[in-house]
């Protein structure tokens, strides 16, 4: 499996707030390099779908909701060792406990509006990577 690409995802909050071109610097100046980009809504069907695995927790309602509120940017990034390198730079899930520095400290609000989302594992970068982009959209 490639460890060379993730999945980001700047979320509605994060857009609503004017930060798409903070975060995407923060994300080049780390070293990472787009490979694929676009700026696109998610219905509900699609946030469902995206999220799937998170079915079952009790936030899984409010994340559909809140993830088809409104524009995102989707890019699969490109970078060594990519997913564990792009999960240092967003921080902690809950903001709260982010470490200075990352883009969560900076631009996240709470756990539910955490601003960024990042791939967990390599074979998780491929599959998001897929749900967005086809292989005509990669540079
Ligand atoms: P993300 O990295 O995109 O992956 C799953 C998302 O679920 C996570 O970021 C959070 O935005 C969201 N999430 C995780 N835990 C909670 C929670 N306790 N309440 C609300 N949303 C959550």
């Amino acid at each position: 499996m490639a460890d060379n690409i993730t999945l980001t995802m700047i979320k509605p909050d994060a857009v609503r707030a004017g930060n798409i071109g903070n975060i995407l610097a923060m994300m080049n100046n780390a070293g990472f390099r787009i490979a694929a980009m676009k700026y696109t809504r998610l219905s509900k069907e699609k946030a469902g779908e995206f999220y799937a695995v998170h079915k079952e927790r009790p936030f899984y309602g409010e994340l559909v909701d809140f993830m088809s509120s409104g524009p995102i940017v989707a890019a699969i990034l490109e970078k060594d060792n990519a997913v564990a390198d792009f999960r240092k730079l967003i921080g902690s899930t809950n903001p709260a406990d982010a470490a200075e520095g990352t883009i969560r400290k900076k631009y996240a609000t709470s756990i539910g509006e955490n601003a960024v989302h990042g791939s967990d594992s390599d074979e998780n970068a491929a599959i998001e990577g897929g749900f967005f982009f086809s292989q005509l959209e990669r540079f």
